[in-house]
């Protein structure tokens, strides 16, 4: 019996472990224990309760309950609570998802008393190091031992980057095993969409018309900490909503909402206020989420994972960011990057509903990523 250590800790993760977890539950129970470890980076009930009740996660053994804190204090309590926790439980293998600080605290806590590494989402990168997240990610991949990209182009920054395609078991740090294998949102993207059809009903509650609403997402530290780009990008969400008579549904992440007073000008956020078409909401639940998805217009986001969504539900996308690791999305059409661009977000409205038959190829794996990431780690970390 493989004993595996998880990682959570943000929002997106929480949802991605959901993939494996239910992938260990329903397959592979009698070859692999699952031990959840949330760090608490998030903690409010919808920022990280709901999804485990609404996803069926199994509650974490352990909540080293850290909280929101600078990138050291945050990371180091992490880092600390993560290794007291290993050295306890002996695991085969940690798994880390994506490039928070929780990713990077639990690469650092295996790495150095050599509890191996699976990385899944390993091999994205921005190229832009201003970005905590690239800095995570490129860390954390370096000291893992299983990486599992979810992309082409993410396998091939990986051999860009000195990993080794022909590596042979037995795999460690020093002789990492790296996969392209498609992407565990992309199998809870599927697995979810008929549930939240069944479940949610946001788009009643909220009043809402299929194809009638932009879907918008803003969380990103470059857009939540500079006034201009904030500005920006709240302005044209506005101007959009007025000139166009159609609803803006924005679910609200909480760094965003603690500095709308403070870095939106009050006569923005006044005029956004009297907007009745400007709907800004609590977070939403992943069921409520993918509902938004399915049946929204075209969503504008600086999210990574709901850049993807869109695309899994066939809507296009404008990405609120000046680069992503989802090139793939931009290059074939679903997707522009409008960073925080007044000016090429309106332009990007306009050629998406000008636009007929955008193209969706299959570029995220056929559902069962998780499925695969179980079967290797059965073969090589037992
Ligand atoms: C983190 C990740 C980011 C990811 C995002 C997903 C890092 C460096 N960043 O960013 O990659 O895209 O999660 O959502 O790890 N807050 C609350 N309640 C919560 C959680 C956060 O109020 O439950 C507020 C706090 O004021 C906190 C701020 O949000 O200081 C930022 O939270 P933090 O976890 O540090 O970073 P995120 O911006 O959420
Ligand atoms: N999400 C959600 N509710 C929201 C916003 C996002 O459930 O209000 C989900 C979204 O569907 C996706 C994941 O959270 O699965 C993306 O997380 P987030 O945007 O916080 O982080 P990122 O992907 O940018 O790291």
């Amino acid at each position: 019996m493989i004993k595996l250590i998880t990682i959570i800790g943000a929002r997106p993760q929480i949802i991605k472990a959901a993939a494996l977890s239910r992938a260990i539950n329903t397959k592979f129970n009698n070859d692999i224990t699952e031990i959840i470890v949330h760090t608490g980076q998030h903690y409010d009930e919808n920022m990280s309760g709901v999804f485990f009740d609404e996803l069926g996660i199994p509650k974490p053994k352990y909540n080293l309950n850290i909280g929101s804190g600078g990138h050291g204090k945050q990371t180091a309590a992490m880092i600390t609570g993560i290794e007291e926790i290993l050295l306890l439980e002996k695991p085969n293998a940690i798994i880390l998802y994506g490039d928070t600080n929780s990713t990077l605290a639990g690469a650092i806590a295996a790495s150095k008393i050599h509890v191996p590494v699976v990385h899944v989402e390993a091999g994205l990168r921005s190229f832009n190091k201003a970005m905590p997240e690239e800095v995570n990610r490129i860390m954390a991949d370096h000291i893992s031992t299983l990486l599992f990209t979810p992309t082409k182009t993410g396998f091939n920054n990986l051999l860009n980057e000195g990993f080794k395609q022909a590596n042979s078991a037995p795999y460690t740090v020093n002789n990492p095993k790296i996969y392209h294998c498609g992407d565990v949102m992309y199998d809870n993207s599927i697995y979810y969409s008929n549930i939240s059809d069944q479940k949610s009903d946001i788009i009643q509650a909220l009043q809402l018309q299929k194809n009638k609403f932009i879907l918008a997402t803003i969380h990103r530290n470059n857009n939540t900490d500079e006034p201009i780009r904030l500005n920006a990008l709240f302005n044209a969400l506005n101007t959009l909503s007025k000139t166009n008579s159609i609803k803006i549904v924005l679910p609200l992440h909480p760094r965003t909402s603690k500095l709308l007073e403070k870095n939106l000008s009050s006569s923005l956020l006044n005029e956004i206020k009297l907007n009745t078409n400007f709907i800004i909401t609590e977070p939403a639940g992943f069921l409520e989420m993918i509902a938004l998805e399915k049946n929204c217009l075209m969503v504008m986001t600086d999210s990574g994972g709901v850049q993807k969504e869109a695309f899994y539900f066939k809507k296009p996308c404008a990405i609120l960011r000046p680069e992503t690791e989802w090139v793939e999305l931009v290059e074939c059409g679903a997707a522009l990057i409008c960073d925080a661009n007044e000016e090429k977000i309106i332009t990007a409205f306009n050629h998406f509903t000008s636009t007929e038959n955008l193209n969706y190829p299959q570029f995220y794996g056929d559902g069962k990523a998780s499925e695969f990431i179980c079967e290797e780690i059965i073969k090589h970390l037992a």
